[in-house]
């Protein structure tokens, strides 16, 4: 079990923070990683624009390779360009073609839509998949630190026994 293991990888804080839970998973289960990115696009009036480049897209997916392979697991990575609004359908298309038996992604990703409790990629996943899917939900660097800025004191009824 878990010999196979997808990280769904967007480069947000949130994806980033699933890399260190897949490569314990890796260590633990003996498993190799591959790390999948789906190159987003936007639709335009007329064409379909994207502000990542194929150059981006296998940086990106390139720095998150040498992270696990940098801690002894074997891993690959690969990207998919899907045109528009198809990403968690690639990401389950990868997952089927390499024979994967757990899904690592971040609870939420790159949009900046406040309250979501869970992201329209991973909501996706998780309702397509027929495998397990760890849905990391360490929050992004960014919130964690937004939560350490001082808050104002709150008020309430103290209520004593
Ligand atoms: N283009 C993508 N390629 C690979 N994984 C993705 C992609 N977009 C999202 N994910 C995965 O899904 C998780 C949640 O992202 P998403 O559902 O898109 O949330 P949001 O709506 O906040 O952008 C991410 O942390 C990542 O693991
Ligand atoms: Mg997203």
């Amino acid at each position: 079990m878990f010999k196979h293991i997808l990280v769904a990888f967007d480069g947000s804080t949130y994806s980033q923070q699933a890399l260190p839970t897949a490569i314990e998973f890796a260590l633990k289960f003996d498993s190799d990683v591959l790390v999948e990115h789906v190159s987003e696009h936007d639709r335009g009036r007329a064409v379909v624009y994207s502000s990542e480049s194929p150059a981006d897209a296998t940086r990106l997916v390139g720095d998150a390779v040498k992270q696990i392979r940098d801690a002894g697991i074997t891993a690959k990575g690969h990207v998919s360009d899907v045109g528009t609004g198809h990403v968690a359908k690639a990401i389950m298309e990868t997952a089927n073609a390499n024979n994967i038996d757990l899904i690592v992604m971040g609870s939420r990703g790159l949009s900046d839509v406040q309250g979501l409790l869970l992201g329209s990629i991973t909501h996706k996943v998780i309702q397509m998949a027929t495998i397990p899917v760890l849905v990391d939900r360490t929050r992004g660097v960014k919130e964690l630190n937004a939560e350490a800025a001082p808050q104002a004191t709150r008020k309430g009824a103290l209520v004593t026994g």
